[in-house]
């Protein structure tokens, strides 16, 4: 119920204005979003990279883009590999893409030419980019572009959401050497017709297509907080012989960082994924989906703030 009323309010853009401008708002967002621009997400994945964890980058932007949006978002990673890369911090921090925010809604050519120009300069400051996965109706196309993209950048990583009923099949598809995929369980409203919506169901499936990707030939990125899941994972590398160089872990910037701890000293890649920009509504909204909990976490963060 409580997910729902979170993931409406996220496509919300009157209701975005308002919390996006409240002062509370910019509390609650502040400890699981890095800051506003680039030189605060550097402070941010240095002290992960100097406590042994790698990184993802997340540069927050609208999730409708004008034309003018996509080029500016464009231009934004291009600076932001520079930096990464000028700052010491490649290859252990990549980045993160979403294609909408490179245009994809508006015309799927200019994404892919927006999403090569991202690709090359993570080539040129030796690293990759993975593109997130949004909502049901772009996976389609999120995959065609993939597989444009790998052609000349092989390293470019997927994200498969559990949730969605075709996901199994697109695990097989895409188990194959060199192919980088992120699993997690999918953090959009989807309709029933498309996507389980019963917890159980979700892990059932999460832990179906962890059996196809660790049983294959691509390098698996977990993406999850459940310690069910993680401890599954583990189970599984075990089983299908997978070193710590093949398989990893990853979960969001301020969610359980003491497990980032625990799993980086046993020996295990983790892989944290920080966001960065003024448009972290969104992104916000989808983590108090995910746990309304999370509220009363803020509520005592902002309380010991005072
Ligand atoms: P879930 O939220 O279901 O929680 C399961 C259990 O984990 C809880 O019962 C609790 O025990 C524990 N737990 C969770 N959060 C906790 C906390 N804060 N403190 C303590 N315990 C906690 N989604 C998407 O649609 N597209 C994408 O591209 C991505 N990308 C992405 C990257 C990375 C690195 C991560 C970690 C996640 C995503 N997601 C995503 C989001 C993902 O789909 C999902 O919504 C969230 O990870 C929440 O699901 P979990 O598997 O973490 O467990």
């Amino acid at each position: 119920m409580l997910r729902s009323v979170f993931l409406a309010a996220a496509d919300s853009s009157r209701l975005g204005r308002l919390v996006s401008s409240a002062s509370l708002g910019k509390n609650m967002a502040r400890g699981l979003v890095a800051g506003d621009d680039i030189d605060a997400v550097l402070v941010a994945a240095r002290e992960l990279a100097d406590d042994g964890l790698s990184i993802t980058v997340d540069h927050l932007a609208a999730e409708t883009a004008t034309a003018e949006d996509a080029q500016a978002t464009r231009e934004e990673y291009v600076a932001l590999l520079g930096r990464l890369q000028s700052a010491g911090l490649t290859p252990v921090a990549e980045v993160s893409v979403k294609l909408s925010a490179l245009g994809q809604r508006l015309d799927e050519k200019t994404a892919l030419e927006h999403a090569l120009a991202v690709c090359a300069a993570a080539a040129e400051a030796g690293t990759s980019v993975t593109l997130d996965a949004e909502d049901h109706t772009t996976t389609d196309s999120t995959l065609e572009i993939l597989a444009e993209l790998r052609k000349e950048y092989p390293s470019t990583g997927a994200v498969l959401q559990a949730y969605l009923r075709r996901t199994e099949g697109d695990c097989r598809e895409l188990a194959t050497a060199g192919s980088r995929v992120r699993l997690c369980k999918g953090a959009y409203a989807e309709p029933e017709s498309v996507a389980f919506t019963d917890a159980l169901d979700i892990d059932k499936s999460f832990v179906r297509c962890l059996n196809i990707l660790m049983s294959g030939e691509g390098y698996p990125m977990v993406a999850t907080h459940d310690p069910r899941l993680i401890a599954i994972a583990e189970d599984r590398a075990r089983w299908f012989d997978r070193s710590s160089a093949e398989f990893e872990f990853q979960m969001l910037y301020g969610t359980r960082p003491e497990e980032q701890a625990r799993l980086a000293a046993a020996g295990h890649t983790v892989r944290v994924y920080v966001p960065y920009g003024d448009q972290w509504y969104g992104y916000l909204m989808r983590r108090l989906a995910e746990r309304p909990a999370n509220m009363a976490f803020f509520a005592h963060a902002l309380a010991s703030k005072k």
